[in-house]
């Protein structure tokens, strides 16, 4: 099972992803945790330039295409093959609504190339941690280029549109307690998959 965690900078996605990775270990499966960009030795040192350096905007989307690729291979499509539970902390939708949305890139192409980095795997569910730019911003710890609330608000817009084109995308509100953020998305895997926590 692939589940991915998506939402603007300062969302509390990795607080959750973490805090599901550690409730499905404690229930026994076998779980992973990867973040994009990085997780593997190419992946960091891509990550690294990422969130640092000024880079075209379309080098920027292959360089994320190609940390993808990348942490596809050596880990996600094994661990998947062995029926192990990979969660993302961050995949393709961030690709879309941060290189589309918020650089304003061709989208159609950012979907290709989405599909091609992932030959075609997609999550199986996508918890987006909805919040306003303004909130997120002052909850940020590694500061990076990207944390403008003009392009943050491009970025969320893009986000809640592809939550509405795809069913797997389920919109949290991250406005709301820890608690109760990771009480929602425990509910909606009982609720579509069937697991007891
Ligand atoms: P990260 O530290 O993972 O952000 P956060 O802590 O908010 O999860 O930094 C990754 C940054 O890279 C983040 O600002 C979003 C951006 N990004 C893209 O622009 N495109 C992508 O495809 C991915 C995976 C991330």
């Amino acid at each position: 099972m692939l589940i991915s965690f998506e939402g603007i900078d300062g969302s509390g996605k990795s607080t959750q992803a973490h805090k599901l990775l550690q409730t499905f270990r404690d229930k026994g499966y076998k779980a992973h945790l990867f973040r994009e960009p990085g997780s593997t030795d190419l992946g960091e040192k891509l990550r690294d330039i990422l969130l640092h350096a000024t880079i075209d905007p379309k080098t920027e989307l292959l360089l994320f295409e190609s940390a993808r690729v990348e942490l596809m291979e050596r880990e996600i499509k094994p661990k998947l093959s062995a029926g192990e539970i990979v969660i993302m902390d961050r995949f393709i939708d961030s690709t879309l609504a941060y290189q589309g949305y918020g650089r304003g890139l061709d989208r159609d192409l950012v979907r290709k190339l989405n599909l091609f980095a992932t030959s075609g795997i997609l999550p199986d569910i996508t918890f987006l941690l909805d919040i306003d730019p303004t909130k997120a911003i002052g909850r940020i710890r590694e500061k990076s280029k990207f944390d403008d609330p003009e392009f943050l608000s491009r970025v969320r817009e893009g986000f809640l549109e592809i939550a509405e084109e795809e069913d797997r995308v389920v919109v949290i509100s991250a406005e709301k307690s820890e608690v109760e953020v990771f009480d929602s998305i425990l509910n909606l895997l009982e609720e579509r998959f069937g697991f007891d926590f």
